[in-house]
């Protein structure tokens, strides 16, 4: 069986489309995938929400299908049946779909008798997300691969990133998914709208990275969790934030956690909470308003497989 991790990205999201760096890691949960030959490929993905062929959006059908096709093309396989088994809530920003692609590339391989290699992997999963994103920038398939914590810069390979202490971030589904294909784009239109504006929110948010990198090195978690809020801020200024993620953020912070802000592309989906516990106060209060959430541990023993 072969499997990949979920992930969330700590600092950085959509600046990371545009060069700028991100800091992400991988998380307990994932997805795993086995494969058999067959006359005709086919893809069954169980999950959470019992889905296949949505991967959790709830308005607009994903192409799973069509995301599986470039993914055995990129691979030059066909003929395959892939059974794959989703442990995270999808569409999230948790990083599902690439969780997804890399355990599904990692099952086909294994099957063919070819050695996973990562490159491959990271091409076949790179086919299998633009059909989903569009224009992904590759760390959410980096992450599924590779685990543990990670500086991802576009078009580079990703480096480890110490973490001198565990970190426990609560998690929680703050709203229904968005599309992320939709969330860039909408980026993308800001950006051409107002370059200088957008360039400069962008700046700011990979310096985060770059102090988020050096905060996990120093277990310096007062200050990770203020880059948190920082980075929250300037997300809520790109326009990708909603009033539900603001709320979350707001009620993680007033039940005590260092500091919040969405994971992903936004728009509903993810937020995590940086806490000091096991996030107990800040699951509770998250409970309370009926929301979906869990704990997850930030560490470098976090390496796939899983
Ligand atoms: O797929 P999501 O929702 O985890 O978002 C990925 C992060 C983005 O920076 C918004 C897109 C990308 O390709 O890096």
């Amino acid at each position: 069986m072969a499997s990949a991790r979920g992930k969330v990205i700590l600092v950085g999201e959509h600046a990371v489309v545009y060069g700028r760096p991100a800091i992400a890691a991988g998380i307990e949960r994932g997805a795993w995938a086995s494969a058999r030959w067959a006359p005709e490929s086919e893809l069954r993905v169980t999950g959470p929400e019992g889905t296949n062929g949505h991967l959790g959006h709830t308005n607009a059908p994903q192409p799973v299908e069509q995301a599986f096709t470039a993914l055995q093309n990129e691979l030059q396989v066909t003929g395959v049946a892939v059974e794959a088994r989703l442990q995270l809530p999808a569409g999230c920003g948790l990083g599902a779909s690439a969780a997804l692609a890399v355990a599904i590339a990692r099952a086909i391989l294994e099957l063919s008798g070819d050695r996973p290699e990562l490159d491959r992997v990271l091409g076949a999963a790179h086919a299998w997300e633009q059909v989903f994103h569009g224009n992904p920038s590759g760390i959410d398939a980096a992450v599924a691969a590779l685990g543990g914590c990670l500086r991802f810069v576009r078009g580079h390979p990703p480096q480890p990133v110490r973490v001198a202490q565990d970190l426990v971030l609560a998690v929680a589904v703050a709203g229904p998914p968005a599309s992320t294909r939709a969330m860039v784009a909408a980026v993308a239109r800001q950006r051409e709208a107002h370059p200088e504006q957008v360039d400069a929110l962008l700046d700011e948010i990979g310096c985060l990275a770059e102090e988020a990198q050096a905060c996990l090195g120093q277990g310096a978690l007062d200050r990770l969790g203020n880059i948190l809020d920082s980075n929250q801020a300037l997300l809520e200024r790109l326009g990708v934030s909603t009033p539900a993620i603001a709320r979350a953020c707001a009620e993680a912070r007033k039940a005590g956690a260092l500091g919040a802000k969405l994971t992903g592309s936004g728009g509903g989906g993810a937020v995590i909470a940086l806490v000091r516990d096991e996030g107990e106060s800040v699951l509770e209060a998250w409970r309370s308003q009926g929301l979906e959430c869990f704990a997850a541990r930030v560490s470098t023993r976090n390496r796939s497989p899983l």
